[in-house]
């Protein structure tokens, strides 16, 4: 090397080629090979966001991945760590409610009159950004998603953090959402600075409802457990987002692989007769004929809702090769875990 350049001397370059591909993933390994903290206080875990890191921590939807939302450099960190595919934005979460306007360049009266009826809830708004957040985090979109989360845990964390904290969910992309620490522990263990452990399993079980009010309209991006019908008693000209052929996605998540076991997800009404001769599982609302290796009956559309990402990880961790899912009805949260189970069954 000189001032940085290779020398085009053909042997070195020949020689030079698998060494720097070695080092560069030798680098990649070692800088994943980092110490995760687990601990259960808040103030600890807000710590390490202060100092640029990253924090996995519970919601009452599912467990968010953290990071500082000014900070570029501890963004990145969030898509390497997850190996999330650059395109997909973050979604903002605040402590408080006067934090959104560092968020965003404005808030329209129908954004307002959301989070007026709904903050802190398992609703994200989505809103023009403002200039202050770096575009890493919004995937170069000129929109922001902000969500300030209900549960105690996520609230005490974030005011603690004293900065709104952009979240994924905090499992590897394309995986099943983690709903308890462990099954954080499981995908990103070395790969994070800290996991702030909560005492059960997050209360809904699905991620939030994103919400673009951006037009005049809004628009339901993603379904969640504050339905349609919720949301036109606000604002009844409320409508769910469509994804159009030609068009490239309003929510650049819609096209990704998602909420994905290991084992092929299968959906089924509960008169099914199942005769694969696979290993097998199922979990629903009825119980089924047949024999499973694993079977989950739910008390409720919320108790399938809750179970379902959790029981989707013990079948990887038993080599399930197929599971079957009772489709329910699509109303309440059962519109979003049908939507959930949807693509599930189709990567
Ligand atoms: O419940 C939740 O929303 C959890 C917890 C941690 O808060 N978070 C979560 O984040 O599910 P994530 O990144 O896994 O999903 C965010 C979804 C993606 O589909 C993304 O494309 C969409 O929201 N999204 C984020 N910002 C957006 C924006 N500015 N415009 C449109 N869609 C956006
Ligand atoms: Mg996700």
């Amino acid at each position: 090397m000189v001032n940085g350049k290779c020398k085009t001397v053909l042997p070195f370059t020949i020689y030079h080629l698998p060494f720097t591909i070695s080092f560069a993933s030798l680098r990649e390994t070692l800088s994943f090979a980092m110490k995760t903290i687990l601990t259960t206080s808040p103030l600890e875990a807000a710590e390490f966001i202060k100092r640029g890191g990253t924090v996995a921590f519970p919601t009452e939807t599912v467990y968010g991945l953290g990071a500082n939302v000014f900070d570029a450099r501890a963004v990145a960190k969030i898509f390497r760590a997850k190996m999330r595919p650059n395109d997909n934005p973050l979604i903002a979460h605040v402590g408080k409610i006067e934090d959104i306007k560092l968020l965003a360049a404005e808030i329209n009266e129908n954004a307002r009159k959301f989070i007026d009826a709904f903050f802190p809830a398992p609703l994200t708004v989505v809103l023009p950004k403002s200039s202050e957040v770096p575009l890493i985090a919004t995937a170069n979109l000129q929109t922001i998603g902000v969500r300030m989360p209900r549960s105690d845990s996520a609230l005490e964390f974030l005011k603690a953090c004293k900065t709104p904290v952009v979240a994924p969910s905090a499992n590897l992309s394309g995986k099943p959402s983690p709903t308890n620490w462990q099954a954080v522990f499981e995908d990103l263990n070395g790969r994070i600075d800290c996991i702030l452990q909560g005492e059960t399993m997050t209360e809904i079980g699905l991620e939030s409802t994103v919400i673009d009010c951006t037009e005049s309209l809004p628009l339901v991006l993603r379904s969640g457990a504050v339905t349609l019908e919720q949301l036109q008693k606000t604002v009844p000209e409320t409508r769910v987002y469509r994804l159009k052929k030609d068009e490239p996605p309003k929510s650049p998540g819609l096209k990704h692989r998602h909420y994905s076991p290991r084992a092929e997800v299968v959906l089924i009404s509960s008169k099914f007769k199942v005769q694969s001769s696979k290993s097998k599982a199922f979990i629903g609302l009825n119980s089924l004929e047949g024999k499973f290796d694993l079977i989950k009956i739910c008390s409720s559309a919320e108790d399938y809702a809750h179970s379902v990402f959790d029981f989707f990880r013990q079948c990887d961790r038993q080599n399930i090769e197929t599971i079957f899912c009772e489709t329910i009805e699509e109303k309440g949260i059962g519109t979003a875990l049908m939507d959930r189970l949807k693509r599930a069954a189709k990567s």
